[in-house]
C-alpha cells in the first residue's frame, strides 16, 4: 500500500477528494498523514474527522526555509511517506524534499500551465488572470513539484471553457469542482506508474 501525505493550508477540498477517492479504494493509497502550515485551516478538521493524523507546522516557527523543510522531511519519513500531494498549500518546499522526494510531490494548480503559474498566482489572483487575458479556456493542471514554482512536469490537465462575462469567482468554483476529479485520477497513475516500475 502507498503511504501519501497531504500538505494544506487552507480550505482542503482537495485533500476531501483525495480522502474519499482513497476510502473508495479508487485511489489505491492510504492518507497517513496531514500536514498544515496553517493552525486554522478548515483541512484539520477534515482530517481529525477522517481518522487522519495531522499536525500543523508554521514557517515562522521556524529560522527559514531550509528549516522548515527540514523538520518536515523528518515528519514524512518517520511516517514511511511514499508521495506527498500539495493540496491548496501556501509555503514553498525547501530543495532538500524536493530532492528526496522527486517525481514523488505533486501539486494541484487551477490553471492550464505553464500559463498563469509561478510566483504569486495562486487563489482568486489566478482566475482573474485569466479572464482580463481574455481566455477562452482555463483549467487546472496536476505536475509533479521541482525547484521552481508550478514548473515542474505535467502530469494531467482538464480544461474548463471559460464563460461570456463570468466573473473570476464563478470561474474559480467551475475550475474546482474539476479539481476534485482530476487529483484524484493524477494520484491514481502515478501510484499505478510506480507499482509497475517496483515489480
Ligand atoms: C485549489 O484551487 C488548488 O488548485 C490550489 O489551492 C486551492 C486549494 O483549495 N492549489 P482547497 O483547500 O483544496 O479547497
Amino acid at each position: 500500500m502507498t503511504n501519501i501525505a497531504v500538505f494544506v493550508s487552507g480550505s482542503g477540498s482537495n485533500l476531501q477528494a483525495l480522502i474519499d477517492s482513497c476510502n473508495s479504494g479508487f485511489v489505491p493509497g492510504e492518507i497517513k498523514l496531514v500536514l498544515s502550515s496553517k493552525k486554522n485551516a478548515y483541512a484539520l478538521v477534515r482530517a481529525k474527522k477522517a481518522g487522519i493524523e495531522s499536525l500543523c507546522l508554521r514557517p515562522a516557527d521556524f529560522s527559514g526555509e531550509q528549516e522548515y523543510s527540514e523538520e518536515i522531511l523528518r515528519r514524512v519519513k518517520k511516517r514511511n511517506i511514499d508521495i506527498i500531494c500539495l493540496a491548496g498549500f501556501l509555503s514553498k518546499l525547501g530543495n532538500n524534499i524536493v530532492n528526496e522526494y522527486r517525481n514523488r510531490i505533486l501539486n494541484i494548480h487551477p490553471a492550464l500551465l505553464p500559463k498563469f503559474g509561478g510566483k504569486g498566482m495562486y487563489g482568486m489572483r489566478v482566475h482573474r488572470e485569466v479572464i482580463k487575458a481574455g481566455e477562452k479556456i482555463s483549467g487546472c493542471t496536476v505536475h509533479f513539484v521541482d525547484e521552481n514554482y508550478d514548473t515542474g512536469p505535467v502530469i494531467m490537465q482538464k480544461k474548463v471553457p471559460v464563460k461570456k462575462g463570468e466573473k473570476a469567482e464563478e470561474l474559480a468554483a467551475r475550475v474546482l469542482e474539476e479539481e476534485h476529479r482530476l487529483y484524484p485520477k493524477a494520484l491514481k497513475k502515478v501510484i499505478e506508474e510506480k507499482s509497475k516500475k517496483e515489480r
